[in-house]
């Protein structure tokens, strides 16, 4: 196992070249179970979870052509297996999303329940009741849902009781080949949905409404092939555009769209960096002077995100001032508050609430990764601190950021990978 080290105490300074959406991959992967035809995705992030998610659907048959660049070809031309095993969904949630898509193209699936996770239960009631209106007869049984369609999915008016992205997206992919209309009201609206509706509307399904709360699918068929280039990762983009706020210095962020972080490019400047945007690129600018404090509230699209949350957390401890962190979407994703305050930082968690005071400076410390975005986090604090910082499990790390040290160290920082003791 790996860890990372950095000697903290360098501004950064230079570009870094943002990659596509991890979390929009993943599920642009799945796609591929719904057509005979091949698939090919470009702007594709190579990462743990790619990975992973190839290796589910090539244990389905289809064949996963992952050279080397940004490009991935899927191709399914006859799915040999509709069981997703214990093993490899345990590894990653998403891989939960082929439930619907096996169901649409085979009428069958027996797929692992993923479990929960370290940042909450996480359950999946929403995906399985949604499949369940569709048509699917679902039976859980030794902890995986078996889940047949004998006649195929029909179309339903589906009103999901709170905003899920997974769920929107799994009811997504079973419906654009079911039988009629499908309504879907209270939808997420994340720009990973709009990215999803994109490639399955290159394929020919039907689709009106992603990026808005309803959402209506005409069904088809058949999907024939595509060739879909991935959005660009907006959570990456904002935890670079984070540890420069943190750090100082001007770090300029390309292949971003600036319009998916609306809600973070204010609070940024809030906080008293400088932040110039163009459609594609940003550029982040804060001399030595003191961080101010802000208040942040995580909600779903178009409102903050949570998975930024820790990241802004880290730069929250060396504001001047007190700030208010709530997390409105995960019930326990402060994992890294400890680790945090290992480092220096003066934070007290209540219920959903931090407090978080800030500190003079933050001091390097060993450190352990708990999540995948609590890890960015340890790396923005750990690339501010004074001394070396060790962080411990990096694989968190390696699930959703391409590079990172290699990225971060084109812009001046002392960060290394080494084995671990
Ligand atoms: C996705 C993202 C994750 C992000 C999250 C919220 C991927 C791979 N992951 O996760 O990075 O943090 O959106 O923006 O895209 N819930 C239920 N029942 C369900 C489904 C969800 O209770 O059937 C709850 C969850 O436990 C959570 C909340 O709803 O508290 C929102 O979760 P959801 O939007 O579904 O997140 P994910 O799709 O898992």
């Amino acid at each position: 196992m790996d860890k990372i080290v950095i000697r903290g105490g360098t501004p950064l300074f230079g570009d870094i070249a943002i990659s596509g959406a991890k979390n929009s991959a993943i599920k642009l992967m799945a796609v591929s179970i719904l057509t005979s035809e091949p698939v090919t995705l470009t702007n594709m992030p190579r990462l743990r979870d790619t990975r992973f998610m190839g290796q589910l659907l090539a244990h389905m048959g289809i064949d996963v052509k992952d050279g080397t660049g940004a490009v991935m070809r899927l191709h399914g031309k006859k799915l040999t297996s509709t069981t997703a095993p214990y093993d490899l969904v345990r590894k990653m949630r998403a891989t939960f999303n082929v439930l619907g898509p096996l169901l649409a193209r085979a009428g069958q699936a027996r797929v692992s329940l993923p479990g929960g996770c370290a940042i909450g239960a996480r359950p999946v009631d929403l995906h399985l009741k949604a499949l369940e209106a569709l048509g699917a007869e679902i039976t859980l049984d030794a902890g995986y849902v078996d889940a047949k369609a004998p006649k195929g999915l029909t179309g339903a008016e589906i009103t999901f009781p709170f905003i899920s992205v997974g769920a929107t997206e799994h009811t997504l992919l079973a419906c654009v080949l079911a039988k009629g209309i499908t309504v879907l009201n209270n939808c997420a609206r994340e720009p990973e949905i709009i990215d999803l509706a994109n490639c399955l509307i290159a394929m020919g399904a039907k689709i009106e409404g992603a990026g808005r709360s309803q959402i209506t699918v005409t069904g088809v068929s058949s999907l024939s092939g595509a060739q879909h280039s991935v959005v660009p990762d907006r959570i990456e983009a904002g935890t670079y555009a984070l540890a420069a706020a943190t750090t100082g210095g001007a770090v300029r962020l390309t292949n971003i769209r600036s319009d998916h972080l609306g809600s973070l490019w204010p609070l940024i400047a809030q906080a008293g960096a400088k932040v110039s945007l163009d459609e594609t690129t940003v550029l982040i600018e804060r001399d030595s002077g003191p961080l101010k404090p802000v208040d942040i509230d995580t909600q779903a699209y178009p409102g903050f995100p949570t998975d930024l949350q820790a990241q802004f957390m880290a730069m929250m401890t060396l504001a001047d001032g007190v700030s208010i962190i709530r997390e409105n979407i995960f019930e326990n994703r402060f994992m890294h508050c400890p680790e945090l305050t290992r480092m220096g930082a003066d934070i007290t968690v209540t219920g959903r609430e931090a407090i978080v005071r800030g500190v003079k400076e933050l001091k390097g410390a060993q450190v352990m990764a708990t999540d995948l975005r609590a890890s960015a986090s340890l790396i923005s604090a750990g690339l501010v601190a004074k001394g070396t910082t060790h962080i411990g499990r990096v694989y968190h790390l390696d699930r959703g950021f391409e590079n990172i040290e290699i990225k971060l160290s084109q812009c001046g920082a002392q960060i290394q990978r080494m084995p671990e003791d």
